[in-house]
Formats: C-alpha cells, structure tokens, sequence
C-alpha cells in the first residue's frame, strides 16, 4: 500500500489570546498514514482539533513542530509542490456572495494558474459535478445554503487535485443537500481521488471510509478499520425487544438462551446483550414465543463508532 499523506508528530499551539498566559495547544503531536485511493475520516467533537490539523496540511497555518508530507513532499519545505496535490473545502464558507456560481469558480480557477478553454471546460464539468449547471449564472448570496457548500466544494476541486480535504462539508444544510454531497465524495473517490474528510457526524464516517481516525483534545485517541476499532472496545451487540407488560416473564425466558449474555428490562423493552446478536436472536425469539411473550418488536443494535467514542472518552461524540 502506498501512502500518500504522512503527518508526523504534528503540533500546534496558538499564540495566547488576550487573558491566556499560555496559548491553545490545538494539535499535540499527531501521527497518521492516509493511503492513495481511500476516504479517510477524521471524526471529533466540537474543537477538537479537525480545522486546526486541516489548516496545517493545506499550507494555510504553520505548524508548531512537525511536519506532514503529501506525495513525499514536505508542507514546510515545499509548499508549493503540495499545493498543486491538494483541493481544500473549507469549513467555513469562502465564496464571494456578489457573484454568481460560475464567476466564483473562474476567479478561483485562475488563482490556481487555469485559464482560457481549459478553465471554462473545467466549470462546465464542475458545474454539472455539484449539480449547478442550470443556476450558475445566479449570485450566490441567492443560494442556499446547501447551494452554497456545493459552489464550496466546486472550488477545492477545479484544478482535479489528486487529493482533497473535506473540512465538515456538510453542516448545517438539509438532508438532500447532505445526501448529493456524501454521494459526490464516493464519486470522486470512484475516479481515483483520495479524500480526507472531517465529521463530527460518526455515521458520514462510518458511511464513507474504511479507516478512520478519532481525535479528541488534539490528540488521536484511536485509529484503524472501523470494525476493528469496534472490536477493540469490546462492545457486545444489543437485541432490543419490545414486549410491553410482560417483562418479568420475558426476562427470565430469554435469560438461559443460547448466547445471550445478559438481559435487562426497562420501559417495556428487552434490552439482550450478546456477543454475536443475529445468531442469538433466533434463540431469544423461540424462547419468548415458548413462554408465550407477545413480541410487539425486535431491533438488533450492533456497537458503532460513537460506542468507541463513549468508551474511550467516556463522553457521547456530540457533547
Ligand atoms: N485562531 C485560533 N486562536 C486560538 N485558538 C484557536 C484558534 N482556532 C482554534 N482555536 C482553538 O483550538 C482548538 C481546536 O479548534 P479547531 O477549530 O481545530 O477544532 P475543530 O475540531 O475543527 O472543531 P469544530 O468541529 O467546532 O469545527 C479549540 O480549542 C479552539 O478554540
Ligand atoms: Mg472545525
């Protein structure tokens, strides 16, 4: 496997605000691996550090210590062989809201050095990309919102970067708008891009990547395959049954089933934890029917990526 993103013991610490004797220390060291072709998530908590390591990798922010290398090239010493690499989304919006879709993405594609043919070809492809095509002559401050992440994302891919950062695109807009950007990102995946992509969602990650990083207090407090980070944590699978009045009974009738390791009762709901839940569940069906419980529903919860989160931090993922 090859990698493509190397951050070694990337670090910052902010300079002290008015009030602070110490500035933030944002990013206390982080080491990771992004591999050519993947999605990579980087999943945490409000301020935990995303921006701040984004901003470092896109050049925009130097680091305090450390160093991260994109193609074998170093953000400090050859920023300008990375920034031809790498498209940025930003978090926060940076479009100018005077002017319309296609004269947002013609300013910035000059920025990046495109021009004449090349660069009206290039919007037409993005245009037609994000969706826009039939209101690009409109101005964007007429947009909304989702509108407006998609002119954003627009931007961070005219120049077909090989890699891209995906800085929380899809906060704050409606669910469509979220759908046709997760769905973009696969796409873009699809014809070869690799994408770091932010979250504080844990289901975008889990929907989109293989690997993905949790980071917490600037520090990465677990990283890997999803299924393994799950497995690590040694969360057992829950089956969920609602039974209404019948508890007692129903309790004590799945209690000795066949790979059930506990069983708890509460608002007129089972809730059965075991090892491997859809092999138990036929057991604690036949158990229940047996004592004649009348099963009103059955849900089987598998532990996520939020049970890793509670687990390691003790903290749910969105606090
Ligand atoms: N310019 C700055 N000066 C001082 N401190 C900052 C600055 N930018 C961010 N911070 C602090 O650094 C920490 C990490 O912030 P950062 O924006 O990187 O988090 P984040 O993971 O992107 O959060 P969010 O999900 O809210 O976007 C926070 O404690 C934040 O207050
Ligand atoms: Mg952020």
């Amino acid at each position: 496997m090859t990698s493509i993103v190397e951050i070694r013991n990337l670090k910052k610490q902010y300079a002290p605000t008015a009030g602070q004797k110490e500035g933030q220390l944002a990013v206390k060291g982080i080491d990771l691996m992004i591999e050519k072709g993947e999605i990579f998530s980087l999943l945490g908590p409000n301020g935990a550090g995303k921006t701040t390591t984004i901003s470092m990798m896109s050049g925009l922010l130097p680091p305090t210590a450390g160093d991260v290398l994109i193609g074998g090239h170093s953000i400090v010493a050859e920023p300008m062989a990375v920034k031809k690499m790498i498209g940025v989304v930003p978090q926060e919006i940076a479009l100018y809201p005077q002017l319309s879709a296609r004269q947002n993405l013609e300013f910035f594609g000059k920025m990046y050095g495109l021009g004449g043919g090349e660069l009206a070809k290039r919007c037409d492809e993005v245009l037609d990309f994000i969706g826009l095509k039939d209101r690009q002559k409109e101005r964007v401050d007429s947009y909304s919102g989702g509108m407006k992440r998609r002119v954003n994302i627009g931007v961070g891919l005219l120049h077909k970067p090989a890699l891209v950062f995906m800085d929380e695109p899809t906060v704050g807009i409606d669910p469509q708008s979220r759908r046709n950007i997760l769905d973009a990102v696969k796409q873009l995946n699809q014809q070869g891009m690799t994408v770091l992509y932010t979250t504080h969602y844990m289901e975008e990650a889990e929907e989109l990547s293989n690997r993905v990083a949790i980071i917490d207090h600037g520090e990465i407090i677990a990283e890997g395959k999803q299924g393994d980070l799950i497995q690590k944590v040694g969360e057992k699978d829950a089956i969920l049954v609602k039974v209404g009045e019948d508890g007692q009974k129903a309790q004590q009738a799945v209690k000795e089933a066949h790979g059930v390791d506990g069983v708890t009762f509460s608002d007129g709901v089972l809730r059965i934890l075991a090892g491997r839940g859809r092999q138990a569940l036929p057991n604690v069906i036949k158990a229940l029917s047996e004592a004649g419980v009348v099963i009103q529903s059955v849900e089987v919860k598998e532990p996520n990526l939020e049970a890793v989160f509670l687990h390691l931090t003790g903290r749910a993922l969105r606090d």
